[in-house]
């Protein structure tokens, strides 16, 4: 169910979750995207006359209230964007969210602080988010789930309210849910799953499910050394997950048997390390063949010739999902490869879906406006659980989704 299909909103009041967990400096908003991408179902509602109470987390308070995880910047800027005035209430579902969200009149907006203040929004225990649920419902008397980016949470803001309320979808929750199923399951061919970031083990339910749907995919950054020594390379000290080549070995296996391409760097580029602190490479940077990385040398980003090959399966794609950077890309030395990717994306007239925090960060560094890509997917962990084929609570506890 979506929000046009809620009836006339005039004067209701109506409970929104939202993912405004944006990155920031201090108190400064240094990527605007999660808040932007909630506009269209915010503005629908507002426009309709409603009475908009927004709920939303920032960063990982652990049920504490802690200054430095205010929602407050995040209210001023959802004010610019919105072009009126965002109230703030300075609690959650205390004296000051009552009072704020009553006080609404048609087409007026509150945000509430943050959700995760209180320790019952992540409680393990059912009684204890229920009761807070309980709580944020008297805040409306429609839910409305818009926070794609935290659907894979079982959460009071996000699961137990909408067991309390007539609720539907957001607009962003709908395209987003449109634009991940076509990504599973029927992408336009050929389609070409890129795949980076450190960790592998984040990432190989998603191969698993994604290898049976995707022509090619590619697997880049810290996570493509466990496949490397998969394929009998020897990796220095770059980032390796001993327990996992195993697996990786088998989805290379499968990969083969079913006709499926791995594209895995050829090249690489290596330091002695890194020193974070001064943003540069430890000693001389140098590009390696990837079956020659040396015993004392880290590979840190993919070489120009892999870029070149992934460039080519790009611009041949009509359907492309990138997530993970393929090397340390907030450090110059180490950037070109997620910005060789990032390049034949904007560049490429293929459906191109962006998905994960640092990869839509990187790209909007580099200078890239969202218009150039298909879809920029707010989600991190929740794009990603979508993809390995998971039931998200967010979702299946939606009227129409049972
Ligand atoms: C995210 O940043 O991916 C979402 O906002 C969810 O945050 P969480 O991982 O802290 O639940």
């Amino acid at each position: 169910k979506t929000v046009s299909q809620l009836g006339d909103l005039r004067g209701k009041r109506v409970v929104i979750r939202c993912d405004f967990n944006v990155p920031l400096n201090g108190t400064t908003i240094t990527d605007d995207g999660r808040i932007r991408a909630a506009l269209p179902t915010l503005k629908a509602l507002l426009g309709a006359g409603a009475r908009v109470t927004a709920l939303a987390h920032l960063g990982r308070p652990k049920g504490e209230v802690n200054p430095k995880f205010s929602l407050a910047p995040v209210a001023a800027r959802l004010g610019e964007l919105l072009g009126q005035d965002v109230k703030f209430a300075t609690d959650t579902v205390g004296e000051s969210a009552q009072a704020t969200s009553a006080a609404l009149t048609d087409g007026q907006i509150a945000l509430v602080e943050n959700v995760r203040f209180e320790p019952g929004e992540t409680s393990k225990v059912d009684a204890e988010r229920e009761a807070l649920a309980a709580k944020y419902a008297q805040l409306g008397e429609i839910f409305v789930s818009d926070g794609f980016g935290v659907v894979h949470r079982k959460q009071a803001s996000v699961y137990d309210l909408a067991k309390l309320l007539p609720n539907a979808a957001g607009e962003l929750v709908a395209k987003e849910v449109e634009v991940l199923s076509r990504l599973t399951t029927d992408p336009e061919r050929p389609y070409v799953v890129v795949l980076g970031g450190a960790k592998v083990a984040d990432k190989l339910a998603v191969i698993d499910n994604l290898l049976s749907v995707a022509d090619t995919l590619v697997i880049v950054g810290g996570m493509a050394y466990t496949f490397l020594k998969a394929q009998g390379h020897e990796v220095g000290n770059s980032i390796l997950d001993e327990s996992k080549v195993e697996t990786c070995r088998e989805y290379l296996a499968r990969a083969e048997a079913t006709g499926k391409k791995i594209l895995l760097p050829t090249d690489v580029v290596t330091a002695a390390g890194m020193d974070f602190d001064a943003r540069k490479a430890l000693g001389e940077v140098t590009v390696v063949p990837a079956d020659a990385i040396g015993p004392q040398r880290e590979g840190l980003d993919v070489g120009p010739e892999t870029v070149q090959a992934i460039a080519a399966e790009i611009a041949g794609a009509r359907t492309v999902f990138w997530n993970g950077p393929a090397g340390v890309s907030e450090i110059a030395d180490f950037a070109e490869g997620t910005k060789g990717i990032a390049e034949a994306l904007a560049s490429s007239d293929a459906f191109s879906v962006i998905g994960g925090g640092d990869s839509a960060a990187a790209v909007r560094t580099f200078g890239y406006s969202d218009d150039q890509f298909g879809w920029i997917s707010t989600g991190g962990g929740a794009s990603l659980e979508y993809l390995e084929g998971k039931e998200l609570p967010g979702l299946a506890v939606l009227e129409g989704n049972d």
